[in-house]
């Protein structure tokens, strides 16, 4: 499907006059793509449903899936959703950072139905961006916002990914530079005290089990969430994974030393470090999908750590593609 472009995109850098413009912007309602530590998000006014609504526009998404907001700090989390005391020992643990949580919205609730796609909950987090956080100040209100891609694109972690991406769908760019983590939020849940793994992500399942205990697995009639689909984070390339080696006409994904000779390679962490390997996972794997229609091999990754969500987001990289609906 293409869409014709409706927008003159504005792409700049971050400034602090730029930052009011883009608050100002989405409180009337306009869509704003800005850096978090995680990934690029493209946010809409977490209490307009009909900005909320263009966000699933803009990424061409196929059905109404539920967004994560974002929000200052607890207390402001607290005026949309109600904690427990489990969901505020994560929060004072991990925020501002890279963990969602999925809590009860408050009834009645300010924010757009759209934004829990009909659920009654909601996820949220604090960034700890400092461009994400002066927007949300900026903005004067929660900011809803999924990462700023096409639907079943890879996640965008530049300014430059997203003008790729998304180019005439949305208002303003903020350019802050590479996102530094690289992967998306680790997502959990809660059923009864259950604390429960929806999303592995920029947060260690580890450093989170310190604090919440053991974490549980989804339940299988949960909400099937975009990140939790088989294919996902699609590139145009076909992925092989935990390759030894790349094959004639395959370029390379490579980890740690001593990675084998290809034509095009690109090392996610040359010296083994996993945190680096998350930070350079999409950006790498745009670079070598725009290399053209081959096979990417990948060399396998320690499943440990950040290592989980990179090897969930290859797994899903790699899956099979679903028809569209
Ligand atoms: O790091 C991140 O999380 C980035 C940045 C921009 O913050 N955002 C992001 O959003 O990755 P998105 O839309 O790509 O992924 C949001 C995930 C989806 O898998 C969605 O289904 C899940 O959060 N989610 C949102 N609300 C939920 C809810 N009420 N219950 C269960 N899952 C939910
Ligand atoms: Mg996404």
């Amino acid at each position: 499907m293409t869409v014709t472009p409706q927008t003159a995109t504005r792409l700049t850098m971050a400034t602090d006059k730029a930052i009011a413009e883009a608050g100002a912007a989405l409180r009337a309602g306009k869509l704003v793509a800005f850096p978090t530590e995680t990934v690029y998000g493209l946010g809409a006014n977490a209490l307009d449903d009909y900005a909320v609504s263009a966000i699933f526009a803009a990424k061409q998404r196929p059905r109404f899936n539920p967004l994560i907001v974002h929000v200052h700090n607890q207390e402001e989390a607290e005026e949309i959703v109600r904690f427990t005391p489990q969901a505020t020992k994560l929060a004072e643990a991990f925020w501002p950072g890279g963990l969602t949580l999925v809590l009860p919205r408050r009834q009645p609730s300010p924010l757009a139905l759209l934004v829990s796609a009909g659920l009654d909950t909601a996820a949220i987090r604090a960034p700890a961006h400092p461009i994400a956080r002066a927007l949300v100040e900026a903005a004067g209100v929660p900011i809803a916002a999924p990462s700023a891609n096409l639907s079943g694109h890879l996640s965008p972690t530049t300014a430059e990914a997203v003008a790729e991406e998304l180019d005439g769908r949305v208002e303003m760019i903020l350019d802050g530079g590479p996102s530094l983590v690289g992967i998306e939020s680790t997502i959990i849940g809660f059923e009864g005290t259950r604390a429960v793994l929806l999303r592995r992500g920029a947060i260690a399942r580890e450093a989170i089990e310190e604090v919440s205990g053991p974490l549980h697995l989804p339940k299988w009639d949960h909400i099937q969430a975009p990140g939790m689909m088989a294919s996902h984070y699609a590139p145009r390339a076909r992925l092989r994974l935990n390759a030894n080696e790349a094959q004639a006409g395959e370029v390379l994904l490579a980890f740690g030393p001593g990675a084998p000779p290809a034509l095009h390679a690109c090392n996610l962490s040359p010296g083994g470090d996993l945190r680096e390997a998350a930070a350079n996972l999409f950006a790498m794997l745009r670079r070598l999908d725009k290399l053209g229609p081959r096979t990417i091999a990948v060399m396998p990754i320690p499943d440990r750590g950040l290592g989980e969500a990179i090897n969930d987001r290859l797994a899903r990289a790699a899956a099979p593609r679903e028809a569209p609906p």
